[in-house]
């Protein structure tokens, strides 16, 4: 149905997400970089807040993003093993491009959190379509890093969170498709 790998309905019905530990060179270069992030924040958002922001660790701050997040996880479990911190090392130097995407929600604002967060995670989505669009795999994680308060603060400020790390490069191998819902468990027809 979607052969025709130039249309956009295929861009969309293909995209799937690259395991950022899979994900190799090329990544994308700054100026592709900042085209995604540009498609990223075409995202519907009630009463124009843009209530989300795209953080880029750039290579030479990856040593950084990874003694960030050993200090915070060692602050919150000092007795880590070697396995643990070998895990974090791998998980801030990962794949090619990296983008720390953050919830900025207006709390003077009359729209409720609730939307505010909701654009946030859809902007995110966006920049893993404009990634796929661009010929490149993303990958959207969270873990226990996004969920640290001095993680959060490493890249922001509360009321600000963490929506993901958003990992980009090109796979290694080629991507497998995965298991998709039954349409006919999420779609019905409303009949009062
Ligand atoms: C908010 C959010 C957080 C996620 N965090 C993780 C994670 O920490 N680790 C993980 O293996 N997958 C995580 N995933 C799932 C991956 O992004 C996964 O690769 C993806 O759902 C695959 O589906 P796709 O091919 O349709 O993109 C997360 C997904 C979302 C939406």
């Amino acid at each position: 149905m979607f052969n025709d790998t130039s249309s956009p309905l295929t861009l969309l019905a293909t995209r799937r997400s690259g395991k950022p530990r899979d994900l190799v060179a090329p990544g994308p270069a700054a100026d592709q970089l900042e085209a995604m992030i540009a498609i990223a924040a075409r995202t519907p958002d009630h009463g124009k807040l843009a209530p989300w922001r795209f953080v880029i660790v750039p290579d030479d701050q990856r040593d950084r993003f990874a003694e960030t997040i050993t200090t915070a996880y060692l602050a919150e479990r000092p007795e880590a093993g070697r396995l643990e911190l070998e895990s974090l090392d791998q998980f801030a130097h990962q794949a090619p491009a990296l983008i720390v995407m953050l919830s900025s929600p207006r709390p003077e604002s009359h729209i409720p959190l609730w939307e505010q967060e909701l654009s946030a995670g859809a902007a995110c989505m966006n920049l893993l379509h404009a990634a796929h669009a661009m010929g490149f795999a993303a990958g959207w994680l969270t873990g226990w890093a996004s969920y640290s308060d001095a993680v959060r603060d490493a890249f922001g400020a509360a009321p600000e969170r963490i929506v993901g790390f958003v990992f980009i490069g090109t796979p290694a191998k080629q991507l497998e498709e995965r298991p998709r819902p039954d349409l006919g468990k999420i779609i019905s027809i409303w009949n009062g």
